[in-house]
Formats: C-alpha cells, sequence, structure tokens
C-alpha cells in the first residue's frame, strides 16, 4: 500500500480510455485498488478513479457520506470499490452541482449530472454490484467513470462562468449559475 502521486489535467493519462480489467482478483489489481485506497485517505476525498495514479484500468473507488445520500437512501453507503463499471440514466432530468477534481487543483465548477442513474460492475472479489443512485450518490459515480473514458468534469460544464479557484468563490457569496429550465440546483463540493 502506497501513498501515490495524482495525475493532474494534461497529463495523456486522463485523455485516454482506460482498459477493461480481465480479472478482478489478479494480485496487480488488490494491489492497485490498495494504493487508490491509500492515496484517496492521504488527499482527502469522496471518489478516486484509477487513471488519477496513473494506472489506466477501469478501476473506480468512492464514498457517499450519510449526509450526502437521498432521502431514499437510509443507510451510510460504504467505500466501494467498482471494476469495469457501466451507467445507465434512469431518466432524462439533470441537475447542476459543484464539483471538483484531485486531477483539477484549487478548482470549482457547476456540472449538470443525471439525477437518477443505474450502475453496475464487479467488486474486488468478482461479484457483481448492481444498484440504483440518486443525487450526490449518482453524482460521484458519474464523475469517477467519466476519468475512465478520459472526461474532467470541466469538459462537461455548460457554462464554464462558473468555474472558480475555491480561494476566489468567498467574492461571490451569492454567485448561481444561470437558471436553465431542465437543471434544478444542488449543493455539492466535495473533490472526486
Ligand atoms: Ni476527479
Amino acid at each position: 500500500m502506497a501513498i501515490l502521486k495524482l495525475a493532474v489535467m494534461g497529463h495523456p493519462v486522463l485523455k485516454r480510455r482506460a482498459d477493461e480489467v480481465d480479472d478482478p482478483t489478479a494480485p496487480e489489481i488488490l494491489r492497485l485498488i490498495d494504493d487508490m485506497i491509500a492515496t484517496l485517505d492521504d488527499a482527502g476525498g469522496v471518489g478516486l478513479a484509477a487513471p488519477q495514479i496513473y494506472v489506466p484500468f477501469r478501476v473506480v473507488i468512492f464514498e457517499v457520506p450519510a449526509a450526502r445520500l437521498g432521502i431514499a437512501e437510509s443507510e451510510t453507503l460504504p467505500r466501494t470499490v467498482l471494476i469495469n463499471p457501466v451507467i445507465t440514466p434512469l431518466s432524462d432530468q439533470r441537475e447542476l452541482g459543484w464539483e471538483g477534481c484531485l486531477s483539477v487543483p484549487g478548482l470549482r465548477g457547476a456540472v449538470p449530472r443525471f439525477t437518477e442513474i443505474g450502475y453496475r460492475g464487479l467488486d474486488a472479489s468478482g461479484r457483481t454490484i448492481e444498484r440504483e443512485a440518486r443525487g450526490f450518490h449518482a453524482r460521484v459515480v458519474q464523475h469517477e467513470c467519466d476519468h475512465l473514458d478520459g472526461m474532467l468534469y470541466p469538459m462537461r460544464m455548460a457554462d464554464l462562468a462558473s468555474l472558480h479557484f475555491v480561494s476566489e468563490m468567498r467574492h461571490n457569496p451569492t454567485w448561481m449559475p444561470a437558471p436553465d429550465e431542465d437543471l434544478a440546483w444542488s449543493q455539492a463540493a466535495d473533490v472526486a
């Protein structure tokens, strides 16, 4: 287990499509997951994708604090390891929420995401995980899985006017994105 350097925006490993994992139980994948957990714990954040530590495999980890779970989800979601994930939006509805990224340090932006998704993948034992997610939970999964396809959150932003350095957000206490009939507003500012 090692705390590793984080790849930041511009590095090729964050631009490519990551490779499928053939055997989730392979020793190198278990080591990768251990390194991802150690690195995320050290950096602080709610999620991490393998390319963020320069490993181009389709592996993400995330956790959703109890306070962030929607009312339909009554329990804290423990840290989840998801291998070869696949996301299916459950409706066309999207909402804006603040996002940050350990690979885009110091910045926050308002990003539209699907409000309800289904996702499936494998855990570190090779067992299938299949869940539905809403709100922040759905947002984190979409953010992490984007990393596996070379997408960083600024590439998803509809309006770059909301891209702020965290240090300057205090100057914009009432700042909100322009109203959009298709987009509700949610507050979410954790890095992932
Ligand atoms: Ni990220």
